[in-house]
């Protein structure tokens, strides 16, 4: 039903070449059988011719009959054709010997250019994963590096004191200029009591308002954010955000922070209900101080200083 399954050839041209040059060669071999046997059965039967029929008996070339020069004339032409068949004409010849020679080596220049493409390859590839690698590395540093310098500004006692009530202690006029001047144009954070201490919001900067009251009501501009982390984001525009407190504020906010402008009054302030918490000091590492010694409108001598994180 299926009948014979036709036979494909697998012969290429070369193959097809090697067989025919392989014939040629038997017949080659064939010939020089055939010259052998007939010098032989030739060499005896002039010989015969010679000796025992006595033709051409007396007929001698310098004293050698000229049986043995034609004999060895005849084992020449056949010493001739063994060398032609065995040594000169070897296999396939010369030419086709050079052809193949020619053919290894460019099969060989072949394959070290695909060699040497494919390493080629590889190599651009390690060097694109590294190059990724390295911009991934970067990328990453990148997003680590901070783009801003949260500033802790405050005003605190030697006993850290920072307020009462809802409210300051001592009112240092040179403090509050310096306040506006640093903060000014930029984001302030603040906890919700500590904007509740301003009359109005201060002009000029940004106010952000951490509660965690859900509907907090606070006038036109002014950002509420129910956590510290959602603050420093709102302000991730600025350069340097400032923190202004309170107490509560301050707290969660000091490892954060990356300097410090405080303003220390060199006094103690037992009623106070609200406190700034200890620097420390393996943490910071105070970079400028300007000292403001009691005048008609600073009741307490007080220090600017400025911390930066080690
Ligand atoms: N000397 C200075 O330089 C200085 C500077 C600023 C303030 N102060 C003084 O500090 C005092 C106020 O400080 P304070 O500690 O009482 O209050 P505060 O830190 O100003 O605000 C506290 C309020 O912030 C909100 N809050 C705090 N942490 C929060 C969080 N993780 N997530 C969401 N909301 C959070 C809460 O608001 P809700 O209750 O609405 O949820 C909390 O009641 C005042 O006396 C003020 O005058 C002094």
């Amino acid at each position: 039903m299926f009948g014979k399954k036709k036979q494909v050839s697998t012969i290429n041209k070369e193959q097809l070449e090697l067989i025919k040059n392989a014939q040629k060669r038997i017949r080659q071999k064939k010939r020089l059988y055939i010259h052998f046997v007939i010098f032989i059965i030739g060499a005896v039967f002039l010989t015969i011719a010679n000796s025992v029929l006595g033709i051409g008996e007396d007929f001698t070339i310098a004293g050698v009959n000229w049986i043995v020069y034609a004999i060895l004339a005849w084992l020449f032409l056949f010493t001739y054709h063994f060398i032609s068949v065995f040594i000169t004409h070897k296999f396939m010849g010369k030419a086709w010997e050079q052809q193949q020679l020619e053919k290894l080596v460019n099969q060989q220049q072949e394959r070290i250019e695909k060699l040497k493409e494919g390493f080629l390859k590889e190599e651009h590839k390690i060097v694109q994963s590294q190059a990724y690698k390295e911009v991934q590395v970067e990328a990453k540093a990148d997003k680590n590096k901070k783009l801003n310098e949260l500033t802790i500004i405050v005003a605190a006692g030697e006993d850290n004191a920072i307020g009462k009530d809802n409210d300051l202690i001592w009112h240092l006029s040179n403090d509050l200029k310096r306040f506006k001047q640093l903060t000014s144009g930029h984001h302030i954070i603040m906890g919700r009591k500590t904007f509740e201490s301003f009359p109005k919001p201060l002009p000029n900067r940004t106010h952000i308002v951490i509660t965690r009251q859900d509907n907090y009501k606070a006038p036109e501009g002014v950002i509420i954010v129910n956590n510290l982390e959602d603050a420093i984001d709102a302000a991730r525009s600025d350069k340097q955000p400032f923190i202004i407190g309170g107490g509560e504020i301050y707290k969660q906010s000091l490892d954060l922070a990356d300097r410090l402008e405080i303003t220390r009054v060199h006094a103690t302030f037992d009623d106070a209900d609200t406190f700034f918490p200890e620097i420390d000091q393996t943490q910071w590492k105070e970079v400028n101080r300007v000292t403001h010694d009691v005048d008609e409108k600073h009741a307490y001598p007080f220090s600017f200083m400025t911390y930066l994180r080690k």
